[in-house]
């Protein structure tokens, strides 16, 4: 019989290191979404997090780190640009790629020799890693659904695969890290984050894989693993409608499907929420501060799925600073089903 997820406070940081300590999977809020967290050193304990998860076994993780220093000893070399970003954005929401060192277990590379890293700036992330040492953690959700923004998302995914989730309430960015290939020349953006585009190149030079917007070549290898599945899926099918027809198109899908029987919702910038009737609403949050839409989506699309909707229909938004990372997720959370209007 599967044992119950322990739901630990914030003043119980020690209780969840020891388990950590003694190679057990927590999860542990970041600024980003809740990681789940293993001991990254310990390959057993790393294998647990692909168990929890049932992640596919070729997608690394990313290791959390305390400072610089700690980050140091895992890697063999850090270009002189990779440690201007450092110095630019860490503690916060980047993860750079960079050579892994061989004390790391393979297991948390996924065979790759490289290792991707960040400093997380959330306060209750910082002290665990402080009490726990180093931690491999991706995204605290099952393979494949949106990640989770509160405690209740993981208890939702996750209870009785893992051993405790520390409660920090909801999560400032809602999407992951930026992560940036330091390997290759220029450095790469594999997966657009908290840290923008313009941001990265006000420090070093950094160009977008063309993975992220999901043009590989055929036969080629995207350069994050991550990249090559589906991700971000509720039950509901997602549609994804951009343009300057967006809101004409998304009326016409949505009669479309309610002739069918299907109970739409539509997921839209809360300024636009009002031109949409008989029709369930999830407001996003504003165009005019995108961290408030990018905290949201993840939860919205959960949302979608306790509220029954079998399509969801949803607004795009502009690429531009962090609007390049909340539309990579929403293409990937629709998949095919993407719509220029
Ligand atoms: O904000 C975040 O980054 C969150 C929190 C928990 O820190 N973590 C997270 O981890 O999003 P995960 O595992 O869901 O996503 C990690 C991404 C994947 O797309 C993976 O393929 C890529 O980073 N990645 C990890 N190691 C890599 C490497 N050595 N080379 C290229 N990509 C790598
Ligand atoms: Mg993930």
């Amino acid at each position: 019989m599967a044992v119950r997820t322990l739901l630990l406070g914030t003043n119980e940081l020690d209780r969840a290191a020891a388990l950590l300590r003694a190679g057990q999977c927590v999860a542990f809020p970041t600024e980003t979404v809740y990681g789940l967290g293993a001991s990254a050193l310990n390959p057993q304990a790393v294998e647990g997090i692909f168990a929890a998860k049932g992640r596919p076994q070729d997608n690394p993780l990313i290791v959390h780190c305390a400072s610089q220093e700690q980050a140091a000893e895992l890697v063999t070399d850090i270009p002189e640009e990779a440690a201007a970003l450092m110095k630019a954005f860490w503690p916060g929401p980047l993860t750079l790629v960079l050579p892994k060192g061989p004390q790391v277990p393979d297991v948390v590379s996924a065979g790759l020799d490289t290792l991707a890293v960040r400093i997380p700036s959330h306060p209750v992330a910082l002290r665990l890693i402080e009490l726990a040492g180093p931690l491999a953690a991706p995204s605290a959700n099952l393979s494949g659904r949106p990640s989770p923004t509160k405690a209740e998302h993981v208890m939702t995914d996750l209870d009785g695969r893992i051993a405790a989730v520390v409660d920090g309430g909801e999560t400032g960015w809602g999407v992951e890290s930026t992560v940036v290939d330091c390997v290759s020349r220029p450095f790469r953006l594999l997966r657009p984050g908290g840290v923008t585009l313009e941001e990265l190149n006000t420090v070093c030079q950094v160009v977008v894989d063309p993975g992220v917007y999901g043009e590989l070549n055929q036969g080629e290898k995207p350069r994050s693993p991550g990249m090559k599945y589906r991700h971000y899926a509720p039950n509901a099918q997602v549609f994804l409608v951009a343009g300057d027809r967006a809101e004409e198109c998304i009326k016409e899908l949505a009669e479309e499907h309610q002739r069918r029987g299907c109970k739409v919702g539509v997921m839209v910038p809360t300024e636009h929420a009002s031109r949409y009737s008989g029709i369930t609403v999830l407001p996003m949050g504003s165009t005019a501060n995108l961290q408030e839409i990018s905290a949201s989506i993840y939860r919205l699309l959960r949302e979608a799925d306790e509220l029954r909707i079998d399509v969801l229909l949803v607004e795009g938004i502009s690429e531009e600073g962090l609007g390049m990372a909340i539309m990579n997720r929403l293409r990937r959370a629709a998949g095919e089903r993407i719509i220029f209007a």
